[in-house]
């Protein structure tokens, strides 16, 4: 069937976790402009009540309820008042510390990365796939992993280990889902400007020359190149992608360990010959 014109979410229910900054907001922003009532799911109340404010501003529809993902009795009080939902981002995530080698972290850091990183994907999902199965209307769920799913993150090993456990989840829950018509994928971002990695600040005057030999694509992504990414996992454009991940990082995890010389060449030296 070739996909009709015009918004892409219409009529669907699209709740998104940590929906009130960084790409969670650019995700909320896209889908109300495409036609989706937004729950926007997030733990600061400023922020969710600015997102909302500019979800109607713009003319659509959207709710903030304010809820920590990481506790079991907020996540149920969440769905309850999402309701019907036919979208599902799982979008919260975080590398919380320092770089910090392995060997040097502690359990009470892995249990708070564990909780951030992949316990609320199983909560909130264990909480809203129910209502999607038994509605018998399918939907679409897309997780927010990392390029660091899929390439090594040293010093922040515990991290990585658990956005790996996110891509896996991801696909062993579209098997068991696909035939409810409910597929679930995820999106691998990298070198994306949030609140969280805030590249204007952290890039000096005199690094910014150097942005097109770190990012293939010659920039830093911005929340609605994430955005576009989930746009497309959570509509009929993508109605025969399941299970899968979308790498949205300006070709990072494509390049490894490739960057391109002043001289317009290509090295995998650390240091520019
Ligand atoms: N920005 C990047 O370059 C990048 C790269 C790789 C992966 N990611 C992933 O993208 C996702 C979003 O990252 P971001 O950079 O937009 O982060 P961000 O910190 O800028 O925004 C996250 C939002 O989630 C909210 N939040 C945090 N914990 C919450 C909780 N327990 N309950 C409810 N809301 C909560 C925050 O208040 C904030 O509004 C994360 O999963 C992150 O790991 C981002």
């Amino acid at each position: 069937m070739v996909v009709p014109p015009g918004p892409l979410l219409a009529g669907k229910v699209a709740v998104v976790t940590g929906g009130g900054g960084g790409i969670g907001r650019g995700i909320s922003l896209t889908f109300a402009a495409h036609g989706a009532s937004v729950v926007v799911a997030e733990q600061d109340a400023a922020r969710a009540n600015e997102t909302v404010a500019e979800i109607e501003a713009a003319g659509g529809t959207g709710s903030a309820v304010v809820v920590d993902v990481t506790d079991p009795a907020q996540v149920g009080e969440l769905a309850d008042a999402a309701g019907a939902v036919d979208v599902l981002v799982n979008n919260v995530g975080h590398y919380l510390f320092k770089p910090t080698d392995f060997w040097e972290t502690i359990k009470d850091e892995w249990d708070a990365l564990y909780r951030v990183n992949l316990e609320h994907v199983f909560l909130v999902s264990r909480a809203i796939v129910p209502g999607m199965v038994e509605r018998a209307r399918g939907g679409s769920i897309v997780n927010v992993s990392t390029v660091e799913a899929f390439r090594a993150k040293p010093q922040s090993a515990v991290y990585a280990a658990f956005k790996g456990g996110v891509t896996q989840f991801t696909k062993s829950l579209a098997m068991e889902l696909g035939s409810h018509g409910i597929r679930v994928n995820a999106v691998a971002p990298d070198l994306t400007e949030t609140l969280q990695v805030p590249y204007d600040r952290w890039v000096t005057e005199q690094q910014q020359p150097l942005i097109p030999q770190w990012v293939p694509v010659g920039r830093f992504g911005t929340p609605d190149d994430i955005a576009g990414v989930v746009l497309f996992l959570a509509s009929d454009l993508s109605a025969f992608v399941t299970g899968t991940t979308v790498h949205a990082d300006g070709g990072s995890y494509a390049a490894g360990g490739w960057f391109r010389t002043r001289r317009g060449g290509w090295t995998n030296r650390p240091l520019d010959p």
